[in-house]
């Protein structure tokens, strides 16, 4: 089974609602490749807005969910009132909230293990700081937090990993194809340990400062899936993005 091309938008703590209304109107007006799967995620406060307003065919992320049902955790979203709104996808384990909200690799584990089982697709994201990539550690890094993630989930089917240096996200400097590949590479031989299905059929997209540039050479590679884009996706060359396996 070929593996479809997926692009996520992460539109972290940007826009307004009339920024976002033309992000969503550029969308709704492209010529997006029918082959890649599509994923946008605005900030919680706007989520409802995207989804009534955007082409059904595009679905909608939050970027963080909380791992317990409805109740007294003042501040968070659950899984229901994600599914409520039609929002089928959360992004989980970004760097920003694993470095800045000091999210551990258990909890976001956790979080995905409790939307996958409710049937919500979760972008996971991992990836090495600068420091531990010149110390040799990318890989080691990476292979614990799948490690957190496997202690708690068996269904990978939901699991969409995005691989995001963090060295390379919102600097503009981007891993060379090669060293994506061969991260992306890594990856996929570890989920051979969970079983040669799920290293088969579990998209890795690449992340970190990808633009409408960078993006047709590094699609071409044999294990990058697709991208998580940031900045770039508030722009309208995110459409390029959307259809970089047609450059
Ligand atoms: C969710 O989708 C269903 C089916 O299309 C629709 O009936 C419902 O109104 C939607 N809910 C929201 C909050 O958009
Ligand atoms: C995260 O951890 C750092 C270092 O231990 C600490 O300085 C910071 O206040 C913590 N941030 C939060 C949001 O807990």
């Amino acid at each position: 089974m070929a593996r479809k091309f997926f692009v996520g938008g992460n539109f972290k703590m940007n826009g307004s609602i009339s920024s976002i209304k033309e992000i969503v109107n550029n969308l709704n007006k492209a010529d997006l490749d029918p082959n890649t799967e599509v994923v946008i995620s605005p900030p919680a406060l706007y989520l409802l807005l995207v989804r009534e307003h955007l082409r059904p065919e595009i679905e909608v992320a939050a970027q963080n969910v909380f791992d317990k049902p409805n109740g007294a955790y003042t501040g968070e979203i659950s899984v229901s009132q994600l599914q409520d709104s039609n929002i089928t996808w959360t992004i989980l384990g970004h760097s920003e909230r694993r470095t800045i909200l000091n999210e551990s690799d258990e909890l976001v584990a956790s979080k995905t293990k409790v939307a996958t089982e409710a049937g919500v697709g979760v972008i996971w994201c991992c990836g090495e700081s600068l420091e531990q990539r010149e110390a040799g550690k990318t890989i080691e890094v990476v292979s614990k937090q799948l490690e957190a993630l496997k202690a708690q989930i068996s269904d990978w089917s939901k699991v969409v990993i995005a691989y995001e240096p963090i060295w390379a996200i919102g600097t503009g400097k981007v891993a060379t194809t090669e060293q994506a590949q061969e991260v992306h590479k890594a990856i996929r031989d570890w989920l051979k340990g969970v079983s040669d299905k799920v290293a088969e059929e579990t998209r890795i997209l690449y992340g970190g400062s990808v633009n409408e540039k960078n993006c047709g050479e590094l699609s071409k590679q044999p294990d990058i899936d697709g991208f998580l884009v940031g900045g770039a996706s508030l722009k309208p060359a995110f459409v390029d993005i959307i259809n970089a396996k047609k450059q």
